[in-house]
């Protein structure tokens, strides 16, 4: 072990140490071990550009990414996601809906590290797209590396509730289910004939439900309408849908008079 690594060595621990020295005391509770020192990095930037002002607990811990709440520069409420690693499944997953864009042969030669901050980009960009278009989607505040600072939906640190969640415990009458689903189907749409986009992976699991209204999240994989496997993941989208308030007692169309009422 030569010089250059013992430098390293105490490179890594001169950022560490600068990371005690962070006067916000909630951004230093959570820093805690959880991060790598590019991560703290990368948040302590976020909240030099004004982006964050602290970190708070964690609304949900997945194995490739945590989301924090957290509190901007105006004291708003934050989601800030944070891309962690890159499992061999999340890589197979991320494949699936890069292999038909045309930046594909760029993407094939990044290390995994970049495939992260690339996915984390592209969600970014992705909720910009849709937020622009007026899809409910949180609204995207900033993206550095691994890590993306979003609207928090929820109030008070508590999230809203999952549509799968919002189902089970406030036990909607057939009317509100029906309100909800007309809901969804227009949010599908306006993704598909405004910001140009099918999310890909849509389910009761990636929609909340805040102040009666649906919110789409979770739009990293959402892919171009023009990508080759688009109808294939739009039907999917629209089928899962169906599938769930089918399931809850809701009569509904047919998924194929929903994928014409959205694509046409
Ligand atoms: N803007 C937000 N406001 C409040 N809570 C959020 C927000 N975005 C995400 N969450 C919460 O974090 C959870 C995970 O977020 P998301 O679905 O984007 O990530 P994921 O990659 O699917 O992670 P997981 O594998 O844990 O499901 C959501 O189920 C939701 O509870
Ligand atoms: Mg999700």
């Amino acid at each position: 072990m030569g010089e250059d690594y013992e430098k390293a060595v105490d490179r890594e621990l001169r950022k560490i140490e600068s990371v005690k020295r962070v006067k916000d005391q909630d951004l230093y509770e959570i820093v805690e071990e959880v991060f790598d020192s590019s991560t703290i990095m990368t948040i302590m930037d976020l909240q030099r550009r004004g982006c964050i002002r602290s970190l708070k607990g964690v609304i949900s811990a997945g194995k490739e990414s945590r989301v924090y709440w957290g509190i901007g520069k105006e004291s708003n409420e934050l989601a800030v996601k944070i891309y962690l690693t890159l499992t061999s499944e999340f890589r197979r997953s991320m494949w699936k809906y890069l292999a038909g864009d045309p930046r594909f042969e760029r993407y094939k030669g990044l290390s995994p590290k970049k495939l992260i901050y690339m996915w984390a980009k592209k969600e970014f960009s992705n909720l910009k797209k849709l937020y622009r278009a007026k899809v409910n989607v949180p609204k995207p505040i900033c993206v550095s590396n691994n890590v993306l600072v979003m609207e928090f939906i929820g109030e008070k640190g508590v999230r809203a509730p999952l549509l799968k969640e919002y189902y089970e415990s406030a036990k909607p009458s057939d009317e509100e289910l029906q309100e909800l689903f007309s809901a969804i189907v227009e949010e599908i749409k306006k993704m598909y004939m405004n910001a140009e986009l099918v999310h890909g992976d849509l389910s009761e699991y990636n929609i909340m439900i805040y102040r009666n209204k649906p919110y789409i999240i979770d739009v990293s994989q959402a892919v171009l309408k023009t990508h080759p496997n688009a109808h294939g993941f739009l039907k999917n989208d629209i089928y899962n849908i169906a599938r769930f308030f089918s399931r809850a007692g809701l009569e509904v169309p047919s998924p194929e008079d929903i994928y014409r009422y959205i694509a046409s």
